[in-house]
């Protein structure tokens, strides 16, 4: 055996000979994509079932003033067709969904191909019923439950835009999305348990909905059968529609651009954006990244922890895994109860194959300690994978050793709300990894990374700026929903002709990407994206805040924490309740992730002569790197800044 260089990590001979892609297949089928995206993807899009086939594979343009993708446009396909009708022939028995609920004692269930398309005809069905039809927008409001699933695959069936809203979102955030959209049903629970504490999510909505202009239906599905109020007009129990109509329900014909969703995320500026996903290309991609990137084989159980409210679960616990055929597992619950060992415990009871999650959940159990892991049989496990953050060494060695027990693939995948499937990344089979790189691109992108001032693309191998992507992938978001022109000004008018990605990158002198993290006012809190406008402008709707600066500072769990300087109102005096009054306001605006984690009084913030707030100065502050703060003389007033200073927030 030959000793490997420190921090590089070779595909065993046994991942190699048995995945879908050793290095010499990665590297054909790599040059084959770049060389020729036409034949490549003309040809992987046969991977998915057709009801006309396209005869176009790409047309794309990134030219400023005419922002324009389509992939196979003049084919029509139904994606619930492709992730459940065509598997029933061969599958029918097999489980498509295990549902772990929050609680270990209550019974998990395993839903097979034949019972998801049941239960997703019907609830096709029941949207049909309140008057939904192709085209339509639906609002998921759920927890992590087979019905969610059940949800999108059945909007997807008849041609309804589902637009997931992350379960923990406030609901004034609700009302927005739901208004954003001008959803005509708003599907959600009686109460969501999590972490054995149940929410009240039909409250959330009749409050949402008092905020709506719009007329807009509640489909209430019965998870919990706790008390809830229900509004005079408009709401109805899913139970109850379905059983007066039909378990079979035909699937719509759709063309390969209509939209399949509409994901809201958060961006540098204003409010969160309608991120719209097409049919035809994201499938394509999300199954082929789900079989290649996990090296999923037939049988295997995949398990991706995140919520169907964030990209990661659209494309990696229902899309991707179901159009392939994969039993996915999908939970309910947290990480840390009843206890920290309950992510181990769910691996073993259900013999989990590949496990997907975050850098944020990985560091908090590791703070946990070894026993709760030492505890679980991990033998199944095959492969493990990464999203949301760089990875630190501390957190990659513990995950490798201690759940991988150092024999099996990490896969650190960088992608994105916008980017609808991985983009950066390892193929186990294929691709040494380095703890903390999320290694080479997968098939068809081609990353870039340019000056960032100049925006001139830096050719040397080893080069360090901003990361663009050079030409379109099939699965990437079509437009801002209900805003073109501000798509095109967010990815396409800083560096003309790519996609910018708003993350800087290093590339290191064997072509691997390092992401060094967001280069714009987004910070990244536990994986999540938050923007720093969002929270200010929370803030400052406070009658008592008169201004309000978000920057984002290290935190050792969370990755970044939001740190938010706060100037109050002449006449208004700091105070704890005050400090716990905006915090409670945050969370309500927005919801509990936005909840800043420090909160500093602020007499002045540090403003250039024309009035603009210098985040820079605060980012260093907040990071406690006082030494580097920089030119403060062109501030209009430079006290501001030693008070700051001096009244610094200490604890995490
Ligand atoms: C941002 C996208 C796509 C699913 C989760 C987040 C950061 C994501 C990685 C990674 C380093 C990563 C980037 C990116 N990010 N994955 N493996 N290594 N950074 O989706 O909310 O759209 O956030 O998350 O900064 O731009 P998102």
């Amino acid at each position: 055996m030959t000793d490997q260089p420190a921090g590089l990590y070779p595909p065993s001979a046994a991942m190699a000979a048995g995945a879908h892609a050793d290095k010499a297949k990665y590297d054909e089928m790599y040059a084959a994509s770049i060389n020729d995206p036409e034949a490549f993807w003309g040809e992987h899009g046969k991977r998915i079932d057709w009801i006309k086939p396209y005869t176009k594979v790409k047309n794309t343009s990134f030219a400023p003033g005419n922002v324009d993708i389509k992939w196979y446009e003049d084919g029509t396909l139904n994606i619930s067709a492709n992730c459940i009708d065509r598997h029933l022939e061969t599958r029918a028995d097999q489980t498509a969904i295990i549902w772990e609920p929050d609680s270990p004692d209550e019974e998990a269930q395993h839903i097979t191909y034949a019972q998801l398309h049941e239960k997703t005809c019907l609830m096709a069905n029941s949207l049909k019923e309140l008057g939904v039809k192709k085209g339509d927008r639906v609002v998921l409001y759920l927890p992590m439950i087979p019905e969610a699933a059940y949800a999108m695959l059945a909007c997807a069936r008849i041609g309804a835009i589902h637009s997931i809203v992350f379960a923990g979102f406030s609901a004034d955030a609700l009302a927005a999305r739901i208004s954003g959209s001008n959803a005509k049903v708003v599907i959600t629970a009686d109460g969501a348990p999590r972490g054995g504490r149940v929410t009240n999510l039909k409250d959330s909505v009749n409050q949402a909905l008092i905020n709506v202009m719009h007329d807009c239906k509640c489909l209430c599905v019965k998870r919990t059968g706790q008390q809830i109020a229900w509004r005079s007009d408009g709401d109805y129990w899913l139970h109850e529609i379905e059983e007066t109509v039909s378990a079979d329900c035909p699937p719509e014909e759709m063309n390969a651009e209509d939209p399949l969703f509409i994901l809201y995320t958060s961006g540098s500026t204003g409010m969160p954006k309608g991120v719209v996903h097409s049919t035809g290309g994201y499938i394509v991609y999300a199954s082929m990244t789900h079989q290649y990137v996990f090296d999923y084989h037939d049988g295997d159980v995949f398990w991706c922890t995140a919520d169907v409210g964030w990209v990661t679960g659209h494309s990696y616990i229902v899309y991707g895994p179901l159009a392939n055929g994969a039993t996915t597992l999908m939970f309910e619950g947290v990480p840390t109860y009843p206890d920290a060992g309950r992510f181990w415990q769910v691996c073993e009871k259900h013999k989990v194959n590949q496990f997907y999650t975050a850098p944020t959940a990985i560091r908090a159990l590791m703070g946990q300690g070894d026993s709760f892991v030492e505890k679980y049989d991990l033998s199944d496990l095959k492969l493990l994978g990464t999203v949301g953050e760089p990875i630190n060494p501390e957190a990659w060695n513990w995950y490798n050793t201690t759940i991988g027990k150092g024999k099996i693939p990490i896969v650190d995948t960088w992608w994105q709300t916008e980017t609808g499937g991985h983009l950066l990344t390892p193929l186990p089979g294929a691709v040494a990894t380095k703890p903390g790189s999320a290694t080479v691109p997968f098939f068809g992108i081609q990353p870039v990374i340019l000056e960032p001032t100049t925006g001139e693309e830096i050719h040397e191998t080893v080069a360090e700026g901003v990361l663009c992507i050079k030409d379109s992938w099939p699965a990437q978001m079509r437009t801002v929903w209900g805003d073109h022109e501000r798509f095109e000004k967010t990815y396409f008018s800083d560096y003309k002709n790519y996609y910018f990605t708003g993350d800087g990158c290093r590339r290191d002198a064997d072509g691997y990407y390092w992401i060094t993290g967001r280069v714009d006012d987004v910070i990244n809190v536990s994986g999540h994206r938050m923007g720093t406008a969002e929270v200010e402008s929370a803030l400052v709707a406070h009658a008592k805040v008169a201004e309000a600066a978000v920057v984002g500072y290290p935190h050792d769990i969370k990755g970044q924490g939001i740190y938010a300087y706060v100037t109050l109102m002449s006449g208004e005096e700091p105070s704890d309740e005050l400090r716990k009054e905006l915090e409670t306001w945050v969370r309500s605006e927005i919801g509990p992730i936005a909840k800043p984690d420090l909160l500093q009084w602020a007499p002045g913030l540090p403003k250039t002569r024309s009035g603009k707030i210098m985040r820079r100065i605060l980012r260093k502050i907040a990071e406690d790197d006082f030494g580097a703060l920089g030119d403060t003389s062109t501030l209009a007033d430079p006290s501001v800044v030693e008070d700051l200073i001096e009244n610094r927030m200490n604890k995490q």
